[in-house]
C-alpha cells in the first residue's frame, strides 16, 4: 500500500496542475485533475495515522471536489429547450461517482456533539443497534430502521449527527452532494440517484446521507420536470431497499422540512422525523467546552457564563464565536505583540457584534408550516 505522504504528495501535484489549467481556462482538464487530487487526498486520509493530517486531507479533498463541481457547472450550459449547447465537458449526462459521493467513515462521534442526548438515544435505537445487534433484532422480528429525516434550525448539528451515526456503527458513510445530483439532462438525475444506491449496496454496511435534501426533493406539485423525476426515482429506490438484507440505512437532513414532498414521509421511506433543536444552556456549555478544549484559555474564561449569555445562538454560532475570540490575541501576536491566552473580554467583544442566527429561522419555519397545514407533523418547531 502506498504511504500517506506519497499519496498526499501526488494529490498536491495534481492540485497544482489543476490550478494552472484552470488559470489557462482549460476547464474540463482542470476539473479532471481536481477530482484526481481530491481522490488522492481522500486515500491519504484513509491511510494516515496522524489525526491532524487526516482532518486536513479530508478538508482538502472536499474543497477540491467542490472546485471540480463548480467547474462542471460553469463549463456546462443549457438552452431553454433543454438541448445541449457547447460545453467544455464530454461526460455531460451522469456524474462520476467521485462527483456525487464522499465515501468514508467519519471522524466525528457522539462525544463531539454537545447536548442532544435524547436524539442520540433515538439514533442509537433506530440506526446503531440494528447494525450492531442484527441477530437480536431478527429474533424479535424488528426490521432495521426506515429512513430518518433530521430537521431543525441551521447550524445545530444535523450534519454532525448523521456523520456521528455512521462512525458509531462503523458503517461506510456515503454522503451525497444533493446539489450535484440534479441535472437538467433527461435521465441523468435518475441515473445519479441509482448510482448512489448501487455504490451503497456494494459496501458491507453503509449509511446513505442526503444532506440538504430540500434541494432535490421538493413538493412535486411545485417542481420542475427534472426535479419530479428525481423524487420519483428516490421513492422507487427507497421502496426497493430491504433493510434486513441490504445493511443499508438512509438518512437525510434539511432545515426546510415543510418544503419536502410529503410522499417521502410515508411508511418505509423517511417515516421517522427527528427534530434537532437549538442547544439549551447545558448543551451550549458543552459546545463551548468542546470548542475551547484545544485553545489556550485564560483563567477568567467561564464556559458556564458564556452559555448563560448565548441564548438562541446555534452550535455553529458558538463555534464561530470561539474562533473569532481566538483571532483577537492571534492578530495581536501576528502584529508583533506578546502571545497571550484568550480572555473573557475577547468573547465579550465578539458577542457585541454577533447576533444569534436562528431567530429568523423560527419565524420563517412557523409561517411556512402553517401555510402547509402540517402543524401536527412539525409540532416541535412551535414549542
Ligand atoms: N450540538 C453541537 N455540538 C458541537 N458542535 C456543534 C453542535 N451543533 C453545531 N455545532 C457546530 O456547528 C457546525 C455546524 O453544524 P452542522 O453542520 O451539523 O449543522 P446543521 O444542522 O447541519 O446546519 P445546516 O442546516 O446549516 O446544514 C459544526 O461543524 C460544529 O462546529
Ligand atoms: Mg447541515
Amino acid at each position: 500500500m502506498e504511504s500517506a505522504s506519497s499519496l498526499a504528495a501526488q494529490a498536491r501535484g495534481y492540485a497544482k496542475a489543476a490550478r494552472t489549467l484552470e488559470d489557462d481556462n482549460e476547464k474540463a482538464r482542470a476539473r479532471e485533475l481536481y477530482l484526481k487530487a481530491a481522490k488522492f487526498y481522500n486515500e491519504a486520509s484513509l491511510v494516515t495515522t496522524d489525526k491532524t493530517d487526516r482532518n486536513t486531507q479530508r478538508d482538502l479533498a472536499e474543497h477540491l471536489l467542490d472546485k471540480a463541481q463548480s467547474l462542471k457547472r460553469s463549463g456546462t450550459r443549457y438552452s431553454g429547450s433543454g438541448v445541449k449547447e457547447e460545453s467544455g465537458d464530454t461526460d455531460e449526462s451522469a456524474l462520476s461517482e467521485d462527483d456525487l459521493i464522499m465515501k468514508h467513515t467519519p471522524n466525528i462521534g457522539f462525544s463531539d456533539i454537545g447536548g442532544l442526548e435524547t436524539v442520540k438515544d433515538d439514533i442509537r435505537k433506530a440506526i446503531i443497534y440494528p447494525f450492531t445487534h442484527t441477530e437480536l433484532y431478527k429474533l424479535y422480528g424488528q426490521k432495521a430502521g426506515e429512513g430518518i429525516l433530521l430537521h431543525g434550525p441551521p447550524g445545530c448539528g444535523k450534519t454532525m449527527m448523521a456523520k456521528a451515526a455512521a462512525k458509531e456503527c462503523g458503517a461506510d458513510f456515503i454522503s451525497v452532494k444533493t446539489s450535484s445530483i440534479v441535472s437538467k439532462w433527461v435521465g441523468a438525475s435518475e441515473k445519479n440517484i441509482k448510482k448512489v444506491f448501487e455504490t451503497a449496496r456494494r459496501c458491507e454496511k453503509a449509511i446513505i446521507f442526503f444532506d440538504e435534501i430540500d434541494s432535490i426533493a421538493g413538493r412535486r406539485s411545485e417542481a420542475e420536470d427534472y426535479a419530479k423525476r428525481v423524487v420519483n426515482e428516490l421513492l422507487a429506490q427507497m421502496d426497493g431497499v430491504d433493510t434486513a438484507d441490504d445493511k443499508l440505512l438512509i438518512l437525510a437532513a434539511t432545515n426546510e422540512p415543510w418544503a419536502i414532498d410529503p410522499a417521502l414521509r410515508r411508511p418505509g421511506r423517511f417515516s421517522k422525523l427527528v427534530y434537532i433543536p437549538e442547544p439549551d444552556r447545558d448543551a451550549r456549555d458543552t459546545i463551548f467546552k468542546i470548542n475551547l478544549k484545544k485553545r489556550p484559555i485564560a483563567n477568567d474564561v467561564d464556559a458556564g457564563r458564556l452559555a448563560k449569555i448565548t441564548e438562541s445562538y446555534s452550535g455553529a454560532d458558538i463555534a464561530a464565536i470561539c474562533k473569532e475570540a481566538a483571532d483577537i490575541p492571534l492578530g495581536e501576536a501576528l502584529r508583533g505583540g506578546e502571545p497571550r491566552k484568550i480572555e473573557m473580554r475577547d468573547f465579550v467583544t465578539v458577542l457585541e457584534s454577533r447576533k444569534p442566527s436562528i431567530r429568523s429561522w423560527y419565524a420563517e419555519a412557523k409561517k411556512e408550516i402553517r401555510k402547509s397545514g402540517e402543524e401536527d407533523v412539525f409540532g416541535e418547531v412551535f414549542k
